[in-house]
């Protein structure tokens, strides 16, 4: 394979006996879990998810050893695939990267062409994984709500978890989309970017407090939660009548008390989010709708730091801390 070096730098996560480890080594393609279109990575993007897998903080990884990153933007240089030909500009996310199959934190890359994704008109390489994960969940999350009837007409929807990736990213495009959008933050000291991004109203995590009635009154129409835990158990009760939560992650717990009264009284639905697991064909829909019509206005802005392969470990600690200030992307070569 004329193209491809015999030994390319990627960041690799080991879990053994010697312990769980990670960090840059020297690999060639056949240390690559198989695939058949090989890709010379151009940029990656840092989410939650991958500080999680790199620093063993989550079980993340279903094998191991694995190359890291949930997300990759490449440009072909192989393909026995009829879909994808050398030259093209390609992505993937989710999709078993990092968690059954090496990801995106590597100069070369084999896929499968049916995770595959092409680069949407639109978009460079490095807005692509400036949106990564974190954009593709965010409008994951309007798709299933807009598909069980949420309209803009409904009233006010609240991103918790705002100043960090998918919550900036979903405030950005649900006011281009036409919502008004109010957000929820650990960081009153980012209630003017979040404002320049679109919120309404800006509430910090702190000044929340939740009744404990089944029902309190219903503040918002819907609900995109990143957080989990208290903040979605406090949520359920406070979204009014046919509302939807997207219920995304769970940077402040996992466990969720509630009780059905909503469900049942209100018709609230909790919209189960897995951009890992979302169907191709809807994949690839939702990425061409990323790069056109849902295209966040401020996706330059939201990218709000570039790393290398090499400092991507500070950047993880401060992910885990609920640091996060919109997106990290990763230059693995640049090429847009
Ligand atoms: N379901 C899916 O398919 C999917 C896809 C992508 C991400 N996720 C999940 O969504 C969440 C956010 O992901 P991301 O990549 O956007 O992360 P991120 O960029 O690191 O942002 C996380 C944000 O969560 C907020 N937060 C609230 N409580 C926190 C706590 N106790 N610890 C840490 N952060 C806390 C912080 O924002 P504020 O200070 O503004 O509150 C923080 O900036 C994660 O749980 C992730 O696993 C799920």
């Amino acid at each position: 394979m004329a193209d491809v070096p015999t030994r390319f730098r990627a960041f690799r996560i080991h879990d053994d006996s010697a312990g769980y480890r990670a960090g840059i080594e020297d690999l060639g393609l056949d240390d690559l879990a198989p695939g058949n279109v090989t890709i010379r990575v151009a940029w990656s993007g840092l989410n939650y998810k991958d500080a999680l897998a790199a620093t063993g903080k989550g079980r993340i990884l279903r094998r191991a050893p694995l190359v890291g990153g949930i997300d990759v933007a490449g440009t072909v240089v192989e393909s026995d695939s009829d879909d994808f030909l050398p030259g093209e500009r390609v992505l993937a996310n989710g999709s078993g990267l990092a968690e059954t199959r090496d990801g995106g934190f590597t100069e070369y890359l084999r896929l499968p062409a049916d995770i595959a994704v092409p680069l949407p008109t639109g978009l460079t390489m490095r807005q692509a994984m400036g949106l990564g994960t974190a954009g593709f969940t965010a409008a994951l999350s309007l798709y299933r709500m807009e598909a069980n009837g949420q309209r803009p007409d409904m009233g006010p929807i609240v991103v918790t978890g705002a100043s960090g990736g998918l919550g900036s990213i979903a405030v950005d495009l649900l006011t281009a989309a036409g919502y008004e959008v109010h957000a929820i933050t650990g960081k009153v000291e980012q209630f003017d970017w979040l404002a320049h991004l679109g919120a309404r109203q800006c509430i910090s995590r702190n000044d929340l407090h939740w009744g404990q009635k089944p029902l309190e009154r219903a503040a918002w129409a819907g609900c995109i939660d990143t957080v989990g835990g208290d903040m979605l158990a406090g949520l359920t009760r406070a979204i009014d009548l046919w509302g939807n939560i997207a219920c995304c992650g769970m940077a402040g717990g996992s466990g969720l008390r509630t009780t059905v009264f909503p469900l049942i009284l209100r018709g609230v639905s909790l919209l189960g989010i897995s951009s890992t697991n979302c169907p191709i064909d809807t994949r690839r829909k939702l990425w061409d709708r990323l790069g056109n019509e849902w295209k966040p206005p401020h996706l330059d802005e939201i990218i709000r730091n570039e790393v290398d392969l090499e400092d991507m470990p500070a950047v993880f600690g401060k992910m885990l801390a609920g640091e996060s200030l919109g997106r990290t992307v990763v230059r693995v070569a640049e090429a847009d």
